[in-house]
């Protein structure tokens, strides 16, 4: 058996404030071990034999270099189409109907959507087969859904549009054969559906990068935001806002809240769900 390369308690908590800084990620002690794991695989990977060369390439190998090799190993990545189907429910048959009448009063039949922090790409491509299925006019209306991750492995996923049985599990029926290419390979996504969604590599707390995105409807945050403590939350939150229309909705996770966070966002009920609005 070989032997473990030594990581000390010093090593670790470097690493973690570190994780930290970089991602808005924030890993209590009890989640040494699952660290630990990691470092030992990416050392494995990269041939470091101490924790001290490893952390000199993290720290100085280029920002796309070894950073986001480490990042996507501790990314949890699980989701699904049409994940939260209630809330999506809400979404699509309260929150949308209302907006839309509101664009077309004032002749704007603009749609701009932000799946942040999508993985690969479940959740952007349901809220395009969503708009496809809940916008009467939907031919004349220009939608656009940016789809963005800090993992490059997963976005590479997501452009691929190819899907195993688990991934569709709470896809309605009549939807896998409207949308969806049953091939040997697993379920391959129509370009119906994939025309209107992009991808690209974001992290969500790399300020200047929030900064440029602007203008959005909607915004979809879910199931990332728990990885983050108050203050990475309170940052992300406060640039998600930013990038917000006034009157434009952020949805979240259904164990998330921004309450604690921010008293920017008027709270609205839709059905059983909590979801945020910015004032107009
Ligand atoms: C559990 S998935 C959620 C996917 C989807 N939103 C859903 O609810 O099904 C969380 C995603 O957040 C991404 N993530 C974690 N930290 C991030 C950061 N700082 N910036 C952007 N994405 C991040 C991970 O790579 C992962 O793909």
């Amino acid at each position: 058996m070989e032997a473990q390369p030594d990581i000390s308690q010093k090593d670790l908590n470097r690493l973690r404030d570190f994780i930290f800084k970089e991602t808005g990620i924030f890993y209590e002690s009890k989640k040494d071990s699952y660290i630990v794991t990691r470092v030992r695989q990416r050392m494995v990977e990269t041939g470091c034999d101490t924790f001290q060369k490893y952390f000199h390439n993290l720290l100085f190998e280029s920002r796309d270099g070894e950073l986001l090799s480490f990042i996507e190993e501790l990314t949890v990545n699980e989701t699904y189409f049409f994940r939260d189907f209630p809330q999506l429910q809400g979404f699509a048959e309260e929150v949308l109907p209302f907006y839309l009448k509101r664009k077309r009063i004032s002749k704007d039949h603009t749609l701009k959507v932000w799946s942040a922090a999508c993985s690969s790409g479940e959740e952007p491509y349901t809220l395009s087969i969503i708009f496809q299925e809940m916008i009467e006019d939907f031919e004349l209306w220009d939608v656009r859904i940016d789809a963005t991750d800090i993992d490059r492995r997963v976005l590479r996923q997501a452009r691929l549009g190819l899907y195993g049985e688990r991934a569709m599990k709470d896809t309605p029926i009549p939807y896998r054969a409207k949308y969806f290419q049953k091939t040997p390979d697993g379920w391959k996504v129509l370009p119906g559906v994939t025309k209107y969604v992009s991808f690209e590599q974001l992290n969500l707390v790399d300020r200047s990068a929030m900064r440029r995105r602007r203008g959005y409807d909607f915004i979809f945050c879910r199931n990332v935001l728990i990885y983050f403590n108050d203050s990475s939350r309170k940052r992300v939150v406060s640039a998600l806002y930013d990038a917000l229309l006034p009157g434009g909705y952020i949805f979240l996770g259904h164990s998330e809240s921004v309450g604690r966070i921010t008293a920017a966002f008027i709270l609205e009920r839709m059905g059983n769900f909590l979801c945020y609005r910015k004032p107009c």
